[in-house]
């Protein structure tokens, strides 16, 4: 009990210094379990990152302001003869380390997915257009599928958050890994920043529970430290990690061309990017200021910039980064000895809370703002960076929203279209609709096949053209 005073004495004073004594105003109503819960979470709370929290919402307005951003080079898809070419060599690389068990597989699921509005974590999504697969299911498979062909197990390491690790490893337990060696996963736990409201105060989540979110995607490498992950790679063989995200079923994981065009170009961190839609798709955009390589987010850029065109019409940041990466793992070791930083970004959000009442509020109004870092800001680090074109159908469908674009139904669109393409090449004609995407719901598992190639030799025969076509 002395022992409780004592700590609620020293966290009394130091949040009033910074004028956030508030949180304590239910400390009387709490019992003892809630308060030793509640000054175990305030013990952990770094003073110095909420006072730079309070710093950067103040400096937000000027926070983006920029040099002149120059696109980054990338690599084209191939089109000339000698450019098929490389890209046939870069495969042959890409496919050598993955024979020699030097790529491993690294995957962001800690997101809230708030947009999506999906009760559970978003890996637990299903997409499957016949089936309701799910995200993780669909990933998982394509990396057995993988295993099989290159004969080596390949590490998978999942982050995950506070809010949805509990859930996933029960879920990966309950589907037995779906199959996958189950030692071969490693499920790690990405850290947590406070939230503030608009007075730039704490808020909190319960009385004896002060409101935090995951610190981002960027919030990995801090994860990767922590958890000694670049320890468990090197005694695996690791060399290269193969980075993805969990929203999108369609990542062609461990393209082979990226891997090895990744070695060729000696880069440290290399980036997928698509042609966008058109000047308004929410896509980062990687650039050059002063020669440092950035990605500058959507909202970031000025509508000039945005729909400024070259002489040939296309436009000027005519690539968007699709979050897909790859990095050496020497890049890693030699930030982790360097004690680098990544910056913090201030996002505004509606975040629920207990009010002076003790009542459990839920805003309709962005009434505060949470601090992400972003995987992205690491290529500012970078010596070498590689940046690859990819084509959106075989990459590329990610579900962010509930309706409409980049949600649910356009990602089973995709993968529907992409499959039919495989079955045309193996000579079935599958119905249109008008606006040339199938008119019907097709899933391929990927323990089946997962790529055109292997469709081919396979040669599903006798496949009926019904309204759904599963083949398993
Ligand atoms: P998004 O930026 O799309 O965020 O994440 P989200 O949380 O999934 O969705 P919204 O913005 O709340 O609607 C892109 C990827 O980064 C991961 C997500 O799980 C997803 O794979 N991520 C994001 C994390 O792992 N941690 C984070 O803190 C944020």
């Amino acid at each position: 009990m002395t022992g409780e005073v004592e700590r609620l004495n020293v966290l009394l004073k130091n949040f009033e210094n910074i004028g956030q004594k508030n949180i304590f105003r239910f400390w009387d109503e709490l019992d003892e379990q809630k308060r030793s819960l509640f000054l175990d979470q305030l013990e952990q709370l770094e003073m110095d990152k909420l006072e730079k929290f309070q710093k950067l919402i103040k400096e937000k307005a000027s926070q983006y302001e920029f040099g002149t951003l120059v696109p980054f080079d990338v690599i084209p898809l191939p089109q000339k003869k000698i450019e098929h070419q490389r890209y046939k060599n870069a495969i042959g690389i890409g496919e050598k380390l993955l024979r020699n068990g030097q790529v491993a597989i690294l995957l962001v699921a800690g997101g809230q997915g708030s947009r999506l509005g999906f009760d559970g974590p978003k890996g637990t999504f299903p997409v499957g257009p016949v089936t309701g697969r799910t995200l993780f299911q669909c990933h998982v498979e394509k990396v057995i599928a993988l295993e099989k062909r290159y004969g080596h197990i390949i590490p998978f390491y999942i982050m995950t958050s506070e809010t949805n690790h509990r859930q996933t490893l029960d879920f990966f337990q309950e589907k037995k890994y779906f199959g996958k060696k189950p030692e071969s996963f490693l499920f790690f736990n990405q850290g947590v920043n406070p939230a503030l409201d608009k007075n730039h105060k704490l808020l909190l989540a319960q009385k004896w529970q002060i409101s935090v979110a995951p610190d981002g995607h960027g919030g990995l490498l801090q994860a990767v430290l922590k958890n000694k992950i670049i320890q468990d790679m090197k005694q695996k063989g690791v060399e290269y990690i193969f980075y993805f995200q969990v929203d999108n079923p369609l990542c062609h994981i461990c393209d082979p061309a990226f891997l090895g065009y990744h070695v060729i170009h000696q880069s440290e961190m290399s980036a997928k990017t698509v042609k966008k839609r058109d000047s308004e798709e929410k896509l980062g955009n990687i650039g050059t200021i002063d020669g440092k390589v950035v990605t500058i987010e959507y909202s970031e850029l000025s509508p000039d910039e945005k729909t400024a065109t070259r002489e040939d019409g296309r436009l000027v940041f005519e690539q968007g980064s699709i979050a897909i990466h790859v990095f050496s793992r020497s890049f890693w070791e030699r930030l982790f000895a360097s004690g680098f930083e990544l910056p913090y970004h201030v996002a505004e959000k509606s975040i629920p809370f207990i009010d002076e009442n003790g009542k459990r509020v839920i805003p309709k109004d962005k009434n505060g703002y949470k601090f992400e870092q972003f995987i992205f800001d690491a290529f500012s680090y970078a010596n070498k960076v590689m940046v690859l074109e990819t084509k959106r159908e075989k990459d590329f469908s990610p579900i962010k929203n509930k309706n409409g674009l980049d949600s649910p139904e356009t990602a089973r669109r995709d993968l529907s279209n992409l499959y039919a393409s495989w079955l045309v090449k193996a000579g079935y004609n599958i119905p249109r609709k008008n606006s040339g995407d199938v008119a019907i719901h097709i899933e391929i598992s990927p323990l089946y096949a997962d790529n055109m190639n292997v469709l081919m030799n396979k040669q599903p025969k006798n496949l009926k053209i019904n309204h759904n076509i599963l083949i398993e």
